[in-house]
């Protein structure tokens, strides 16, 4: 099969990972809160981001290589942390540390994935991160660090964006709990995807939060509620304090919102600053990540390392969020469908189709240079924060 024909973009990918995994698994990837506003307004404000398009520029090399935080990565975009991965396709955390590095692009590991740092390490090379909650004993947050650092992840991100669990309607319609609760509907659901039964027969492992195992004692259902109730450390400025002190990595902070709260956190030591709302999974009433983007370049200067995420789904978009400030672009959900649709092929095919589509549109704009972005841009964003969230409004 030609994927490139069969399934040219995310949302081709998206479809086919419906159809290959049970349905509590999809709702819980594919969800957001509420009503799922956040999505909407994440896709809206990044559709209201143009581009002037220019002729006669001759043959156009996407120069594609991007340097963040001292590294240079092929691409300007890598792999945001998804907890549970495993879960979602056998493996699914091995086989996207290996893409990243075959890509050169950064794979973060969620610290309530399937699999631990170790069983990443040897994949993983120089581009893992490892994504950390707060959790609520400083004593166990004292062995994780360097456990964290032993296993070979230099670059830490501290997500500070779940201060509770939300509510995600839908994932809860499926019948997703956590622990996962194995119900009629839930065994008929997984029977009716044997690929995807099959793949975590070979796997061979019952998908758990393995990185919590050493600090509890409880396994299988247990372990899931034992783990939730480690991991619910309640993020606050002290945690990121005690953290940064002892944390001697690079430190990410990542689910910020607010120029006042990105400016603090470079005061506080953040090496950057990780532009999210979690895709509209946490709250839904807030702006538009990619309008709050430049507002925060304006409050932190040109010089400290902006990430963008949440909701894209297209090179364009990559490319929409670099003009708009950031540094670095990372994709959550896209490289879940990648490798539930198509295992590790998958993801390779979705990197594919993020690089396929820089380099077309910026062939369209006339130049490979993706530090010029913003030249192209329809209209510039106001760098001041006290301008309307809607920094690209369509009514101008
Ligand atoms: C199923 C799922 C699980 C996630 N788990 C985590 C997590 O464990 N830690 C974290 O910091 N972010 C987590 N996120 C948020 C992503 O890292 C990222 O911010 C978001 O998915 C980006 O938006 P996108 O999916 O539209 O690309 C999760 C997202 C999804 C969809």
């Amino acid at each position: 099969m030609d994927l490139d024909l069969s399934h040219p973009c995310i949302e081709d990918l998206r479809q086919r990972a419906k159809k290959r995994i049970p349905k509590f698994i999809f709702e819980y990837l594919d969800s957001a809160t509420g009503r799922e506003l956040g999505l909407k307004i994440n896709r809206e404000a990044l559709d209201a981001i143009g581009f002037m398009p220019g002729i006669l520029e001759g043959r156009v090399e996407a120069d594609m290589k991007t340097t963040f935080l001292g590294q240079t990565f092929d691409a300007p975009f890598g792999i945001a942390p998804v907890g549970m991965s495993g879960l979602i396709w056998a493996g699914a955390e091995r086989h996207l540390a290996k893409a990243a590095v075959a890509h050169n692009i950064p794979y973060s590991l969620s610290s309530v994935a399937v699999a631990s740092p170790e069983d990443v390490a040897p994949y993983i090379g120089d581009n893992g991160w490892f994504q950390f909650y707060p959790v609520s004993s400083p004593e166990i947050r004292r062995k994780m660090l360097p456990r964290i650092k032993a296993a070979g992840f230099d670059t830490l991100i501290f997500t500070v964006d779940v201060p509770e669990e939300s509510r995600r309607e839908r994932q809860r319609r499926a019948n997703l709990t956590v622990p996962p609760r194995i119900d009629l509907a839930t065994v008929t659901s997984m029977a009716a995807h044997p690929a995807w039964c099959l793949a975590h027969l070979r796997e061979g492992i019952v998908p758990r939060m393995r990185f919590f195992d050493d600090y509890i004692s409880q396994r299988g259902r247990e372990s899931f509620t034992h783990a939730g109730r480690l991991i619910r450390g309640v993020p606050d400025w002290n945690s990121l304090r005690e953290l940064r002190k002892e944390w001697d990595g690079k430190l990410i902070v990542k689910g910020v919102m607010r120029p006042e709260d990105a400016l603090r956190l470079t005061e506080e030591g953040a090496d950057a600053i990780w532009v999210s709302n979690h895709s509209g999974r946490q709250f839904e009433a807030g702006p538009a990540v990619i309008d709050q983007l430049p507002l925060i370049r304006a409050a932190v200067g040109p010089d400290v390392p902006l990430i963008y995420d949440s909701g894209v789904n297209w090179g364009l978009d990559v490319m929409r969020a670099l003009a708009m400030g950031a540094n670095f672009v990372m994709l959550g959900r896209a490289f879940q469908y990648a490798v539930a649709a198509f295992g590790p092929k998958g993801i390779d095919h979705a990197i594919h189709i993020l690089r396929a589509d820089i380099q077309a549109n910026m062939s369209q704009l006339g130049t490979g240079d993706l530090s010029r972005l913003p030249d192209y841009l329809l209209k510039r964003p106001v760098p001041q924060s006290s301008a309307p969230p809607a920094v690209l409004s369509k009514a101008s």
